[in-house]
């Protein structure tokens, strides 16, 4: 039962003491976030995990969270993923030979631009070196538009990867909301390299199936009804989703803003299920609302991070084994970390 696997995580940990660290994404359910040493997105996890001198870094997140955790940390550190299913969507939709053959074209058609390729940290490391190589960084959803100002300074045109949204939402921030277009490596007419040669930035076609079903109408119906509440959506959203919120944000920028409220207001969650149902138990002054219900708005991924199985690899590690070890390959890591390392800097 949950009490008793409750004293066998905590005398684990107990018993690892210093040697290890658990880390938890703010959409681990709570029984993993209960748990963890400490809580945020992504880019604050990839620093927490680059500060980290315990020798195993458990993760409640998903594999690319976990590979980039692998970069960051020393060679005799390991990082333990609880679930080996926990793969994040979004990441597998930029492959790195689909990345390949699109650079072929596009720097084909604009022989006389200077491309810098980014990529959203949802992505693999072989992702993350080929931008490292091709003269470009990685960045999450808190540091977007300062990674397109670094790319900007240094080319005149930016192929972004994966998710068009948050790519999309980041030119809107930066004001350059003309000058793109979309890269779609699933059609054969929406590959236009004489359209990505003209344009300043090529959104690849990737997207959350989360954060995507977020719409417009769910803010109206949720204004219509409670005039008084405010939203704040996830830049994974699309354009209108993100146009009709009052703020938009990482998943830290989200526990901030309702940290940050006034007794008794309310707040609508436009992000997966579990950092709403968070924040309502963090925040019991706060009414937090979850946007769209709470039927469907939840991350499969994240979901694989079974209490039963953090409490497994911990006893595994205090019995001296070392179960669900990330590691990426060496080949990818030393430039994957490269690119990791320009998005620290920025
Ligand atoms: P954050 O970097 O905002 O935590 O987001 C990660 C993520 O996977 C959102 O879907
Ligand atoms: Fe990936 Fe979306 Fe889940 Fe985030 S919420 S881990 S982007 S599938």
């Amino acid at each position: 039962d949950e009490g008793e696997r409750r004293e066998r995580i905590e005398a684990a940990k107990a018993e690892l003491g210093d040697d290890v660290v658990v880390l938890g994404h703010n959409y681990q359910r709570r029984e993993i976030v209960e748990h963890s040493d400490f809580v945020g997105d992504s880019y604050q996890l990839s620093k927490e995990a680059a500060n980290a001198d315990a020798k195993y870094v458990v993760f409640g997140g998903v594999t690319f969270m976990a590979e980039s955790a692998d970069i960051i940390t020393d060679d005799d550190q390991s990082v333990v993923l609880p679930s080996m299913e926990a793969s994040c969507p979004m990441a597998g939709m930029a492959e790195a030979l689909q990345v390949d053959a699109a650079w072929e074209e596009i720097t084909a058609a604009a022989p006389d631009s200077d491309i810098i390729p980014i990529t959203y940290m949802n992505s693999y490391a072989d992702l993350k070196a080929f931008c490292a190589e091709q003269g470009g960084l990685v960045c999450t959803s808190s540091n977007a538009a300062d990674a397109f100002e670094w790319a900007f300074e240094r080319g005149d045109k930016v192929l972004f990867l994966p998710d068009k949204h948050l790519g999309e939402n980041t030119a809107y921030e930066l004001g350059m909301e003309d000058a793109i277009t979309e890269w779609d490596p699933w059609d054969p007419e929406g590959k236009d390299a004489a359209a990505a040669a003209e344009a300043d930035i090529v959104l690849w076609d990737g997207y959350c199936q989360v954060h995507e079903r977020f719409s417009a109408e769910h803010i109206a119906d949720l204004r219509a009804e409670r005039p008084d509440a405010n939203v704040v959506v996830h830049p994974e959203c699309r354009r209108e989703v993100v146009e009709a919120a009052d703020v938009v944000g990482s998943t830290a920028t989200i526990c901030e803003t309702v940290a940050n409220a006034d007794p008794g207001e309310a707040w609508a969650i436009g992000t997966e299920i579990h950092l709403a149902k968070h924040l309502d138990r963090w925040h019991p002054d706060v009414e937090v609302l979850p946007l769209c219900g709470d039927a469907c708005m939840d991350c499969n991924a994240m979901r694989q991070i079974d209490p039963n199985y953090l409490t497994w690899v911990l006893e595994e590690l205090v019995a001296g084994r070392e179960r669900n070890v990330v590691e990426v390959a060496p080949e990818e890591k030393e430039l994957a970390q490269v690119a990791l390392d320009r998005m620290l800097e920025v």
